[in-house]
């Protein structure tokens, strides 16, 4: 057994990311970290679309883009898991380098570009897990995208629907990475909503009686319009949550890292502040009724604690892992359940949104 945090975290470091990635990814799938065993926190178990949550810290979408290792990162505690993105046809993604590690920000910057399998290899993982787990293993989402050269940007995603709907726990429609040309422009009121009804549809045709919640993943980069009109769409295009943000292409410009000015998308703490500010305007726009995932810069149980207060019902995170590993997961745990005894919540849901 490796203890991931303890001896192969430094040495990872010394390697270029991607690499890193891929060992860690092998580490994970050869059994070789140790799963976390521990009493789930009844403070931290919270219901959201009739599912039970053990606690509401997820793995967000780019970790394990084609689902080699989901029951291994909960069995390291994560709530829940979600891979992906997976486009229909496997594709390569740009070319390398496309991964930067920004230390002296706690902050990564990705140009990948949906580097994946493809739907048919994701799919039979997810099958075969499914199998094996009969019910009984954790929350796993599936997040999906579109190929870069796609001709029909909406048929590949009722394609991943179609694929995923009677697999997944959960839908993720990622239409706001800014690695793939013109992905972002679906954004807009027009196209989401066509969009948007064109999945639903797919959903119900593919799942019938079983369908899994549908989420609309959004940039934290949106003008003011946008935000409105999203706000709109998850209001009454009958979508079942929001996931607030995806990585910015801005550059805050008190960045330190040698690597701050490559072309992608920036990701840890320096998003912190701009997808929370997002995430708390969602909330208002939409009056709480409708779900929200908080993502960007989570790196402490007082970050998970201030997505939860400004509206997250559950919240993800993926790039504190690359500087702090596994343990992280337990020290958030512990510390957002302090912070909620401390303000005397009796739940997760009790501090959903209380900030506002
Ligand atoms: C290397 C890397 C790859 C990512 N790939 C995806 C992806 O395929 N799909 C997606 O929706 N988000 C992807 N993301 C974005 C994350 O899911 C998350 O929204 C973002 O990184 C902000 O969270 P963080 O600050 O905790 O990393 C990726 C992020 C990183 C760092």
């Amino acid at each position: 057994m490796v203890d991931l945090a303890r001896l192969a975290l430094p040495l990872l470091r010394l390697l270029p990311p991607e690499t890193a990635h891929d060992l860690t990814l092998r580490a994970l799938a050869g059994g070789l970290v140790r799963p976390v065993v521990e009493a789930p926190d009844p403070l931290l178990r919270t219901a959201l679309w009739g599912r039970d949550f053990p606690n509401p810290i997820g793995l967000a979408a780019g970790f394990d883009k084609n689902a080699k290792v989901p029951d291994a990162m909960l069995a390291l505690g994560f709530g829940f898991v979600e891979i992906g993105s997976v486009t229909p046809l496997p594709q390569e993604g740009n070319p390398q380098p496309r991964l930067f590690r920004l230390a002296e920000d706690g902050a990564v910057i990705n140009r990948l570009g949906f580097n994946n399998e493809g739907l048919a290899a994701v799919a039979a993982r997810l099958a075969a897990r499914r199998r094996v787990v009969a019910g009984t293993g954790g929350i796993v989402g599936a997040n999906i995208g579109k190929n870069r050269d796609a001709p029909d940007a909406v048929a590949d995603y009722e394609a991943g629907v179609t694929a995923f709907a009677p697999l997944a726990d959960y839908l993720v429609v990622n239409i706001s990475s800014p690695n793939t040309p013109g992905l972002r422009e679906l954004q807009r009121r027009r196209e989401v909503t066509a969009l948007i009804e064109r999945l639903l549809a797919a959903r119900r045709a593919a799942s019938p009686g079983r369908e899994p919640p549908l989420l609309v993943k959004i940039a934290p980069d949106l003008s003011e319009e946008e935000r409105g009109d999203l706000a709109d769409v998850a209001l009454t295009s009958g979508i079942d949550g929001l996931i607030v943000s995806n990585t910015t292409v801005t550059r805050p410009p008190d960045l330190r890292g040698g690597h701050a000015h490559e072309p992608g998308g920036l990701s840890g703490k320096p998003l912190f502040a701009l997808s929370t500010a997002l995430l708390a305007e969602m909330y208002r726009r939409t009056q709480g009724r409708v779900p929200l995932i908080g993502v960007g810069g989570i790196a402490s149980g007082a970050d998970a604690y201030a997505k939860i207060r400004a509206g997250a019902s559950l919240v993800q995170l993926y790039s504190a892992m690359v500087y702090d590993g596994p343990p992280l997961i337990r020290r958030i745990k512990d510390e957002l359940a302090a912070l909620l005894a401390r303000d005397g919540f009796a739940s997760v849901g009790e501090a959903v949104g209380a900030d506002l």
